[in-house]
């Protein structure tokens, strides 16, 4: 029988792992799963706080039944109306018709267009600041628009100093066991937490910026987002790693090569580069083919690291197009704070090369390092010189900064 877990008095996680779904938001994959978390507060007032996708509805189902234990559920509170989150509402609801949805000003409209059907008098409009009062403990909420749909908002518990944060503080990877941050080895899940974050919430830096300058004047004893673990030990750690990624500063020194090759030769000047970025002394060099890595799992490491080199071939006057997506999400995202250096391979025309100079441009927080370096055909001797001297000045400007 499947239990839900107690995190502090009256308060369980009732969430769920999928380790079945094949990509989040039906593109990006998720080799190791992903949690829907959802919380039950059990006071004189019964709520739950977030649901789960619709995908897990049988078991979460069971679990909210196995918690309440016979009694009644009182209020569901709506952080946000992504599916990931809202869409168990539905099976909710068939449950506990006469539940309280509680949500700020935009929640409503938006749960109404995934036709989530409610009386409308059993919506219970929050602002900044309302106390929900279950009894021992009182919530009060915060708007966090953008972190990470314009409705995005968290929970506060003010009486056991919980913030429960939804995407913010999130991360993929299922919960293996342990789900509290001291009952793991966490490193594994900051991976899967930054690919999340860069992925997905990335664009709205500014946004989340704003979030934890609102979120810094509380107490907070434990996050419980609503993917991946809870964080009770380590909850500095992971506040100043969010604000890191959402200012785009890198965290290490390193270097990713990212490239799309056809037939080797831009894959050869990739490992020119990386060769003598580690003999110039950059200890963490990632050379990814854009054709055979999931781009967010590069994305993840752009936002890692400091310098970041990019190849093309030339293919129809264009970027390659395994490599042009990327450019398309970099420059959506605004990746700015980064060392970038460019190279490629042409025959006739070109254009690998010049469109990742039109990428360049449009980035305004980007230092281009060196002169890009295209290759006709397969790199000789003298076009390795010139890939090594792209190398050596990355490679310097972080050796610089150390
Ligand atoms: Fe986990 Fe923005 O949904």
């Amino acid at each position: 029988m499947y239990c839900c877990t107690g995190i502090a008095k009256d308060i369980s996680w009732i969430g769920v792992n999928d380790r079945k779904t094949e990509r989040f938001e039906n593109y990006m994959p998720l080799p190791f799963g992903v949690s829907y978390n959802s919380y039950l507060i059990k006071d004189e007032k019964t709520c739950v706080i977030d649901a789960v996708e619709f995908g897990s509805a049988s078991l979460y189902i069971e679990k909210l039944l196995l918690g309440l234990d016979g009694k009644d559920l009182d209020y569901i509170i709506i952080n946000h109306v992504e599916p990931d989150h809202s869409s168990g509402l539905k099976d909710i609801l068939r449950v506990f018709p006469n539940v309280k949805v509680v949500g700020n000003a935009k929640t409503l409209g938006m749960l109404r267009a995934f036709n989530m059907e409610f009386p409308d008098e059993n919506f219970v409009t929050v602002k900044e600041g309302d106390i929900l009062d279950l009894g021992n403990h009182k919530l009060t909420f915060a708007m966090i628009p953008m972190v990470h749909w314009p409705e995005s908002m968290v929970t506060y518990d003010t009486t056991d100093k919980i913030l429960f944060s939804n995407d913010a503080f999130g991360g993929f990877g299922a919960l293996d066991g342990g789900i509290f941050d001291d009952e793991v080895n966490f490193d594994f899940y900051i991976d899967e937490m930054r690919r999340y974050y860069s992925n997905i919430v990335g664009k709205y830096g500014v946004q989340v910026t704003a979030a934890i300058k609102k979120l810094g004047g509380l107490e907070i004893k434990m996050i419980c987002p609503s993917h991946g673990l809870i964080w009770r030990t380590d909850i500095a750690r992971v506040i100043s790693l969010y604000s890191t990624w959402a200012q785009l500063q890198p965290e290490k020194e390193g270097v990713v090569i990212v490239y799309g090759s056809m037939y080797g030769n831009t894959a050869k000047m990739a490992e020119i580069l990386g060769r003598e970025l580690n003999a110039q002394g950059i200890t963490e060099v990632k050379i990814y083919d854009a054709s055979k890595t999931d781009h967010s799992f590069i994305i993840a490491e752009i936002w890692k690291y400091k310098g970041l080199i990019i190849g093309s071939c030339a293919h129809n006057n264009s970027v390659y197009p395994k490599v042009q997506p990327l450019l398309h999400k970099l420059e959506n995202y605004g990746l700015k704070n980064r060392y970038l250096g460019i190279f490629g391979t042409m025959m006739w025309s070109g254009g690998g090369v010049r469109g990742i100079e039109a990428f360049a441009e449009k980035l305004k927080g980007i230092e281009v390092i060196g002169e890009a370096v295209e290759v006709k055909g397969t790199p000789k001797a003298e076009d390795r010189a010139r890939l090594e001297a792209v190398a050596q000045e990355m490679a310097a400007k972080l050796i610089a900064e150390r």
